[in-house]
């Protein structure tokens, strides 16, 4: 029997196209709601999810025995239960590298967006706000010769770093590990998270986010942060406690805000939007032409080594 590769919502075609010619492919669609991949995933041999899609102990013995790997679209895998799936002996793979350049791209777009206000600024532009040239109007930060604060220097974090390294005057970075590359190429110095909060212009996270550091930026770590920084988080929205960047925002502690993940997204909550000086971006990070379609490559890859009894290229190892 042709195995089934259930894709809970959809895959692009450069993913798509060489698993439907070697499997049966059902797709649950964008709008596919749990109850509905409940119904579509039994009888599957690999599941395609993505950062939207829980996929947790139930999903997995909805799937059955047959399961065999689930390959996520996406380098992030907190939707993942992996103890759930490791309790089931089903490997989980993952899309890293192919995304490295644009979420990394995105962290210094949003950075320098912020820095200046350009959305804020367009918008009145655009609403016929503009009354003329102003000497001391739409005044920003500056980045250049800052320090910028890199926290969980990884693939996506040294390339942000190698990116700002022609703006930033110094690179700072809170890692688990200390990271060689940097180093040498970037001057880059590893720190404490607490001094790096209170010497950075720029913070700037890229970290995965685990069942540990919900909140890490909660209102005493943005209290630590130099008064009027700039914070950018690509990463993962359960990082920051978004009422603690809100209030930051308004009374000043923090210049700007570049957001490009939300906790419970698609919602972003209100006291975001309301806030000055915050630019919101809807989860984009990896979302380049080129990147989106190797991911898409990526995960097919992953799914075709393991159902035809190789080792997948991108498992997940924690
Ligand atoms: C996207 O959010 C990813 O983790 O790749």
């Amino acid at each position: 029997m042709t195995p089934k590769v259930t894709v809970a919502r959809v895959l692009l075609p450069a993913g798509s196209a060489p698993l439907a010619r070697k499997y049966e492919v059902t797709e649950g669609g964008l709008d596919c709601t749990r109850e509905e991949l409940l119904t579509i995933v039994p009888g599957s041999s690999a599941l395609v999810a993505d950062p939207t899609v829980p996929v947790d102990e139930e999903v997995i013995a909805a799937a059955g025995e047959g399961l065999r790997v689930i390959a996520n679209f996406a380098v992030g895998y907190d939707n993942v239960d992996l103890a759930a799936a490791e309790a089931a002996g089903v490997p989980v793979t993952n899309t890293p590298d192919v995304l490295t350049d644009a979420t990394a791209e995105l962290a210094a777009g949003l950075a320098f967006a912020a820095a200046r206000g350009i959305p804020e600024r367009e918008r009145l532009l655009r609403e016929g706000g503009w009354t003329g040239w102003d000497p001391g109007g739409f005044r920003g930060i500056e980045l250049s010769g800052s320090t910028v604060g890199v926290v969980g220097m990884g693939r996506i974090g040294t390339r942000f770093s190698e990116i700002i390294a022609g703006t930033a005057g110094r690179i700072v970075y809170w890692s688990r590990s200390e990271k060689p590359g940097p180093e040498r190429e970037l001057g880059a110095e590893r720190m404490e998270l607490d001094e790096l909060l209170a010497c950075s212009d720029l913070v700037s996270l890229h970290l995965a986010a685990t069942g540990d550091n919900r909140n890490m930026f909660d209102a005493d770590r943005i209290e630590a942060m130099k008064h009027g920084a700039i914070l950018v988080n690509t990463a993962r929205g359960s990082l920051v406690d978004a009422q603690a960047v809100a209030d930051a925002l308004r009374s000043g502690q923090l210049g700007a805000a570049g957001l490009d993940v939300f906790e419970n997204e698609p919602e972003v909550p209100d006291c975001l939007l309301e806030a000055p000086n915050a630019v919101l971006t809807p989860h984009i990070g990896s979302a380049t032409f080129r990147a989106r379609d190797e991911m898409a490559r990526t995960v097919a890859r992953n799914v075709i080594a393991v159902l035809e009894g190789e080792e997948p290229p991108n498992p997940v190892t924690t």
